[in-house]
């Protein structure tokens, strides 16, 4: 290992900032020879990695974790390093601030140099210690992420483990494809308690993902308290897809700081998302004016699309709508310190282009006069929207196949009317992007309407042509303006049997289970598209190199889906283990408090066919509500 030489600074006295050794297990295991570590296996796979013979370094519970800075969010990169390995190593490693690198300890180095970029690393472990050096905190973030899985997958276990704790000898250079790597949670239909968005947190952020997009309102819930209207979360977040008569359904101006918090602490950025002018029913639900007919509709329950538009029929009805975003939007973007707020712009057949126009010019305006860029999914491209918003891309293969035909899709008009207004893009089309589609005919939850998503599919795409023909030419969206990728977690049918709708006896998982079940393997394949050159992407190295992750979720008690043609070497303990809705979850009604009304299916309506025709850009025949 060269060891790094940092000139012109003098040799600081090392300041302890945690220093708490264990009093037993003294054994140094430093002073004996290292065991062998084991090859690395990384997702997502580094731009430049040097896997080295020889023995790794072995952590011990003296081992230092020098920070060669004093900056607070720096050396806090050493502190979370610390309380992630301390549960299943029992060290508490001391975390050290120094103005030079040492042997025999685990450096993380802030001050490398600039052309590495906000996230890129690089990594050089070997016998006599561990380097990572990044351009700042972000950076080293990532790299603690290469760091863990170079470690035993043991080191995941949230209870003591034997160890030892080896690092794979590796030289390892990194920096990501993409500077946009989202997944999005749809706590709309389904509600995440707090906790389970931090734990999803942790599992997106393990695989370098920056972004949490959380999909806020829905015609099922809205999920974001607003002090000015009560009723949004009074009556608005009452419901679930199959849940009625809910209180707490919501996120409090504070949940959400702390989810804002607990994402930044990640280096993840929250976008969040107040979909409209459809997906609007628990908002028409709350706010009569918003109504054609100036009265409130039913809460919904049920799992139906395009349902609900805000009414911008006359201008009575888009000045109070104009007001109400106004008012929500304000509120939304003064809690989020990200750049961006998602409008939605999805699904909503029953909107004349004029009444589409009224609610994006209305949604963006006040938007940006927030400071804020707007982001929508790519419908939001059939109007006038500013220079610079990012779309949100969704559609699937037939839209590919479409491209420079007499018969282009109604997606790829929009794609190219976003691009000639200045738009970027963010990729998740939906047959491989769409973490709800079912992996295959066996899935117990989600939809298959964009095909079957097994792990190869999500993982074997280019965002580069995402938007091309099949052959891979004609992109409609130049390269310049691919900002990244996303994997949507969408919770329309988030129970057991969802081919068809559910019944009293329908078994539902925490929403945790079914993101777990739903997002591993297919979320690291995902990230490993928005973060590894496309060059050095292979799928039989890259079905190898996930199957050595199954162990690190097995020891997280991570709940994922052993997915067929991948060589899970913990095979058995994935089949019999965290995935199983009895002991990885409670059902809903199990869990209610005493003396509430049954939770399903009081007013489940919907048909059990997949999404017919919304998603397929062909013109769809839905009632007004
Ligand atoms: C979507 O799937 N409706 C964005």
């Amino acid at each position: 290992m060269r060891w790094l030489r940092r000139r012109g600074r003098c040799l600081a006295a090392l300041t302890t900032v945690v220093l708490a050794l264990p009093l037993s297990d003294t054994a140094s295991q430093a002073a004996t020879a290292p065991p062998p570590a084991a090859p690395s296996a990384l997702v997502p796979q580094p731009v430049s990695h040097l896997p080295l013979g020889g023995g790794g370094f072995t952590l011990t519970p003296r081992t230092r974790i020098v920070v060669l800075s004093q900056k607070p969010a720096e050396v806090g990169i050493g502190t979370y390093l610390a309380t992630v390995l301390a549960p299943a190593t029992g060290h508490t490693l001391p975390v050290v601030t120094a103005s030079r690198a040492q042997r025999q300890a685990v450096v993380l180095d802030p001050d490398g140099p600039e052309k590495l970029g906000a996230e890129g690393y690089t990594l050089s472990s070997d016998k006599d210690g561990v380097v990572v050096r990044a351009h700042g905190a972000e950076g080293l973030f990532r790299g603690v992420q290469t760091l863990r899985q170079l470690l035993p997958a043991a080191v995941e276990s949230p209870t003591r483990q034997p160890g030892p704790w080896t690092v794979s000898p590796v030289r390892i250079s990194d920096a990501p494809r993409y500077a946009y790597r989202g997944v999005m949670l749809d706590v709309a239909r389904r509600f995440y308690p707090v906790s389970q968005v931090k734990r999803y947190i942790d599992q997106a952020a393990a695989y370098k993902i920056n972004t949490l997009h959380l999909h806020l309102t829905d015609d099922q819930g809205w999920r974001i308290a607003i002090d000015a209207i009560p009723e949004l979360t009074t009556v608005g977040a009452s419901t679930q897809s199959g849940f009625t008569h809910g209180s707490g359904w919501y996120y409090s101006a504070a949940d959400y700081k702390e989810i804002v918090a607990y994402a930044q602490s990640r280096f993840m950025t929250v976008v969040p998302e107040l979909d409209g002018p459809g997906h609007t029913r628990a908002a028409l639900a709350s706010v009569p004016g918003l109504n054609c007919d100036d009265k409130a509709k039913p809460p919904y329950s049920g799992f139906d699309v395009g349902i609900s538009l805000y009414c911008l029929e006359d201008e009575r009805h888009t000045t109070n709508t104009t007001r109400f975003l106004r008012t929500v939007i304000t509120a939304v973007a003064k809690l989020t310190p990200g750049p961006y707020v998602h409008l939605g712009g999805d699904e909503t057949p029953q909107a004349t282009p004029s009444e589409y126009a009224a609610y994006v010019e209305a949604a963006t305006s006040t938007t940006t006069a927030r400071q804020k860029t707007v982001m929508g999914w790519h419908q939001l491209g059939q109007a006038a929207i500013p220079a610079g918003s990012l779309m949100q891309y969704w559609g699937q293969e037939g839209d590919r196949e479409s491209i420079d035909t007499a018969d282009e899709t109604e997606t790829i008009g929009f794609v190219r009317s976003g691009v000639a207004q200045g738009a970027t893009f963010v990729m998740s089309p939906s047959d491989h992007a769409y973490l709800d589609m079912k992996y295959d005919a066996s899935t117990p939850y989600g939809l298959s309407w964009s095909g079957y998503v097994p792990v190869r599919k999500s993982y074997e795409w280019d965002p580069a042509k995402a938007t091309a023909k099949p052959d891979g030419t004609g992109s409609i969206v130049p390269a310049g303006r691919i900002a990244g990728v996303e994997a949507a977690l969408w919770a329309d049918r988030a129970y057991e049997d969802s081919n068809a709708l559910p019944t009293p006896t329908t078994r539902w998982p925490e929403p945790h289970v079914y993101a777990e079940y739903m997002s591993f393997p297919r979320l690291p394949a995902i990230a490993e598209v928005g973060w590894t050159p496309q060059s050095a992407r292979d799928w039989e190295d890259f079905r190898r190199r996930l199957a050595r992750q199954g162990p690190r979720w097995t020891a997280a008690g991570i709940g994922y889906h052993p997915a067929p043609g991948i060589p899970w070497p913990d095979l058995a303990k994935a089949l019999e283990g965290a995935h199983s809705i009895e002991t990885g979850g409670k059902s809903p009604a199990a869990s209610r408090p005493a003396g509430l009304p049954p939770l399903l299916p009081t007013r489940v309506s919907g048909t059990t066919a997949n999404r017919p025709c919304m998603t397929r850009s062909k013109p769809c025949v839905i009632r007004r509500p």
